[in-house]
């Protein structure tokens, strides 16, 4: 059993599992997307930047196709919802600016999700229908000393998808940014306020592509804030995450890849 499926998450080096002519080229491509992100609407004053697409997976091939954005005003958006999960956002609706066309068709991207998606398992139930993948592109950016950027919700929580995949794309003169996992019934706490004992694992993303995946019904995870570093000029954090789910018109509540049986749940 992998990881992710027996613990509820699981640490990838991803540059050695995704091998082919012209990778360097299509991660510089990537990386310079993180350097025209629109500022997040809905946080302005967090210093996060943000786009957003939707993706359906077919089973069996895991062959990607993009869904249409919604157009307003000449400009592409997708519309996202995260349910009753993060209480920052409870039950709203948000519009994110949809990642650019090039981004879109950019082969690691695909390769990420299809790696990604290869790791997730699924109740035979959910799994007959086109899988969705939300693809986000977030970037913490802070300018000045003392300025601080922080992921939403900022404590240790779970997203209200079976799983979510982050993928480091670049950390720059920053300090902070840790990554937890723990239990779920630490779900609201921060970290810092908990017994060692009681955090599952911490760790750092530093280099391109390092990455981490949670099955959410198992585990509760958080990003610290991130600080600039030492260094003159500003300081980043960009990350793709990218979370995925079935198909189905259900409640979480019942969707049964929620019900954490991991031992019953297969791959497709
Ligand atoms: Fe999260």
């Amino acid at each position: 059993m992998s990881q992710l499926k027996e613990a509820g998450f699981e640490y990838y080096q991803l540059k050695n599992e995704i091998q082919y002519e012209g990778i360097e080229e299509d991660l510089k491509k990537l990386t310079n997307a993180f350097d025209h992100l629109p500022t997040d609407e809905y946080a302005p004053h967090l210093n996060r930047y943000r786009r957003y697409a939707r993706a359906i997976i077919m089973p069996g091939t895991h062959e990607i196709r993009w869904l249409p954005e919604t157009k307003i005003d000449g400009k592409n958006y997708y519309e996202y919802f995260q349910g009753s999960y993060n209480p920052e956002y409870m039950g709203e609706y948000r519009r994110f600016p949809a990642l650019t066309k090039e981004s879109m068709q950019n082969k690691l991207l695909e390769e990420i999700i299809r790696f990604d998606f290869r790791e997730t398992f699924w109740m035979r139930e959910d799994a007959l229908m086109p899988f969705h993948a939300g693809i986000h592109f977030v970037k913490l950016l802070v300018e000045n000393e003392g300025d601080v950027a922080v992921s939403s919700p900022n404590n240790l929580h779970q997203d209200g998808e079976p799983f979510t995949f982050a993928h480091l794309i670049r950390r720059n003169n920053i300090k902070g940014a840790m990554n937890a996992i723990s239990t779920p019934k630490h779900r609201g706490k921060m970290p810092e306020e908990m017994p060692d004992s009681e955090i599952t694992t911490s760790f750092y993303l530093e280099e391109p592509l390092e990455s981490y995946s949670v099955y959410d019904p198992l585990v509760t995870h958080y990003v610290g804030e991130v600080e600039k570093g030492n260094q003159a000029g500003i300081g980043e954090r960009s990350a793709i995450l990218i979370d995925f789910q079935p198909t189905v018109i259900a409640d979480p509540d019942v969707v049964r890849s929620m019900q954490g049986e991991t031992s019953k749940m297969i791959y497709v």
